[in-house]
């Protein structure tokens, strides 16, 4: 038991150190800004967008994956993917960015 609360407890402060509230705090219409900013150079950051590069995956299929989750998400942003440049994103944009994206997944 004691060691099952102290994992609980570790998990807890290392999310609230690395200032990722799940959900909650993040502003998905700033996201869509970054969004339309950083990435729809290469991927298809909106249903508007009707152009972006052939075989990057749009957000909205990013959404769709069965495995998809926001937390997640702004975890993988905060360190680029290497074809990507890398982006100097701070916590809460990478979250902002993932809500937006999960807003995609209706
Ligand atoms: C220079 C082009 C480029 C830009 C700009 C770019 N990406 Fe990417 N992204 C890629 C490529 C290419 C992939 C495919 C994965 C790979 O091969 O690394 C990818 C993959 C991803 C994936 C993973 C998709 C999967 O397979 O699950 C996510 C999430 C993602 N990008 C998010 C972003 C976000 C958010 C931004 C803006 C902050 C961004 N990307 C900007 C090129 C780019």
């Amino acid at each position: 038991m004691r060691t099952t609360a102290r994992r609980i407890w570790l998990l807890l402060a290392t999310v609230a150190s690395l200032g990722i509230s799940p959900a909650l705090a993040a502003d998905a219409d700033h996201g869509a800004d970054l969004a339309r900013r950083w990435c729809a150079g290469c991927h298809l950051v909106s249903s508007s967008q009707t152009q972006a590069s052939a075989d990057v995956p749009s957000f909205a299929s990013v959404a769709r994956k069965p495995d998809f989750s926001p937390e997640k998400l702004a975890f993988f942003l905060l360190d680029p993917h290497p074809k990507m440049p890398n982006f100097p994103l701070s916590r809460t944009e990478a979250a902002d960015i993932a809500a937006y994206i999960a807003s995609l997944r209706k």
